[in-house]
């Protein structure tokens, strides 16, 4: 995995505390899988001293080439703050791809998504990752969740790529009041998907393996944790799965995403 100085090539506000950043990266990303991660320090900064991470969330080309790498990310305190603040051709240190993302079955036909807020960052690559593996994606719906119309990301990025949405908000404030889980519920009781995949907060994949579970359909999730190495060496990200005699895996290393019928949430 390379470890390299990446220049900035654009750093915008999407909306309300969300930022897209720009990077230049290794050609190698190419053969990342969505879910994967990088992490990032700031290259002339001492604070904070850990490396932090963010899903891949996009692939820049040139001419069908790897050139870059996006990545959506939430200002939440001292790390991504100052990355806001960073501009176009400064510098950061990258590290990735890190970690294991989303299966894409070969003989994969009917997934369904489901992103909560900023979990929606990971979500439109792996929908990219889908369409390339051949998945039809005009018949895959995306449920996107979120407190409020500005925790509601990417529904320019889904209708390009043609995914039918159902978005849910908390307060009510954009598409139906309530949990995105109730969208969900609602719409399997007239469909049969062959794969659940979610990100987001730990309530709403909790609640998605429940479904996945009842309704016995394959479900992967991508849990976002605290993280401090990033390179399974610290053990700071352990999560409790079923299938380990040790009885819990690394999210760092391990995942961050995971078969949800592993995890004991
Ligand atoms: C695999 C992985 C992928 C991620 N992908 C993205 C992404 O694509 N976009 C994005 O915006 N963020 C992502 N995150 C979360 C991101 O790493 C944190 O928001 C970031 O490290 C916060 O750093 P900070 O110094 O700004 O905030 P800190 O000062 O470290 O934290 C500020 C507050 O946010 C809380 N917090 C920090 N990290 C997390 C977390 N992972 N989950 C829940 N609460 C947290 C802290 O407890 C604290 O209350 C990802 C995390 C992981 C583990
Ligand atoms: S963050 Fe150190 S082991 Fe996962």
């Amino acid at each position: 995995m390379p470890q390299e100085t990446a220049k900035i090539l654009y750093n915008a506000v999407v909306k309300n505390g969300y930022y897209k950043i720009g990077l230049t990266c290794d050609p190698a990303y190419e053969n990342a899988n969505a879910g994967q991660f990088v992490t990032l320090k700031i290259t002339d900064r001492m604070e904070p001293l850990l490396r932090r991470p963010f899903s891949i969330h996009k692939l820049i080309k040139t001419e069908d080439v790897v050139t870059g790498l996006e990545i959506l990310y939430r200002v939440v305190g001292g790390f991504t703050a100052q990355l806001s603040e960073r501009k176009e051709n400064e510098t950061v240190d990258l590290l990735g791809p890190l970690g294991h993302g989303f299966s894409v079955p070969t003989n994969l036909a009917r997934p369904v998504l489901v992103a909560g807020g900023i979990g929606v960052a990971p979500i439109v690559f792996l929908s990219e990752r889908l369409g390339e593996s051949g998945v039809s994606l005009s018949n895959v719906p995306v449920f996107l969740g979120g407190r409020s119309k500005s925790d509601i990301l990417c529904k320019e990025d889904f209708s390009r790529q043609g995914l039918f949405m159902a978005i849910s908000t908390d307060d009510g404030s954009y598409g139906k009041k309530g949990l995105v889980t109730e969208l969900l519920e609602t719409w399997l009781e007239d469909h049969t998907p062959d794969m659940i995949y979610a990100c987001g907060p730990h309530g709403l994949l909790h609640a998605v393996a429940e479904i996945a579970k009842k309704n016995q359909i394959p479900c992967e999730v991508s849990i976002e944790t605290l993280m401090a190495c990033g390179l399974g060496v610290c053990m700071g990200c352990a999560v409790k799965t079923e299938d380990y005699s040790e009885g819990y895996r690394h999210i760092c290393k391990d995942g961050p995403v995971f078969d949800a019928s592993v995890l004991k949430f």
